[in-house]
């Protein structure tokens, strides 16, 4: 109840940037992560993580010598999820804009990553600020990586992943309030980190 009644307040104060009434459900949030091998080690990003549903997976079941780094801009969200993952073995939470990510990685020595697991309001961000997250995304992303995308308006934007990735599948999850799903999509087309 307290994740709802947070996220619901921010929601209604700062609307297109957390563009969601309630932090995604279980099935919502499993489905996100479904890409990821857990038997193996992976260097894994979440972007935009509010109050942790998906974290809460990723926490769970990343397999021994991985990396998680959970980036969240918004710093109530931020803080509860450091308080909630700071035990976490491997799993650190940065307070800052998903923009920045290539910088964020280079500060800590990662190269390249396996997965970039998204609850960004990619559609609705302004032109420019999505144009440099997918630009940070293809900058950082191995070639054979993983960008998924939680959303709650299924298959809507099928089109606009398909003009951003080359390849793009979507999943439907109906156990979510409202109806939702993930678009799992690999290899950044070059155009569509440009402007
Ligand atoms: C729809 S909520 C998703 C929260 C969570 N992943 C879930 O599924 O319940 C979007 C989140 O993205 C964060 N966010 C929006 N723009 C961001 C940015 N540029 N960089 C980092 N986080 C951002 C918001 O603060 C919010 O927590």
């Amino acid at each position: 109840m307290r994740d709802f009644t947070l996220f619901l307040g921010k929601f209604l104060r700062h609307g297109t940037a957390i563009a969601s009434l309630a932090p995604s459900s279980r099935w919502l949030s499993r489905a996100t992560v479904a890409n990821i091998d857990w038997a193996r080690p992976s260097v894994i990003v979440e972007l935009g993580a509010g109050t942790g549903p998906v974290t809460r997976v990723l926490a769970r079941r990343a397999a021994p010598g991985s990396r998680v780094l959970v980036v969240e801009r918004d710093p109530d969200f931020a803080r509860l999820l450091r308080e909630r993952f700071g035990d976490a073995p491997a799993l650190e939470v940065i307070e800052g804009d998903a923009r920045d990510l290539a910088g964020m990685l280079r500060d800590r020595g990662v190269d390249r990553v396996d997965h970039v697991v998204s609850g960004l309001p990619t559609p609705s961000l302004p032109r420019d600020a999505r144009r440099d997250v997918i630009r940070a995304v293809g900058e950082s992303l191995k070639p054979e990586g993983t960008f998924n995308q939680i959303t709650e308006m299924p298959w809507v934007y099928l089109g606009l992943y398909r003009r951003l990735f080359r390849e793009v599948r979507f999943r439907f999850e109906p156990r979510n309030f409202p109806p939702g799903g993930v678009y799992y999509c690999r290899g950044v087309r070059p155009e569509g980190a440009t402007p």
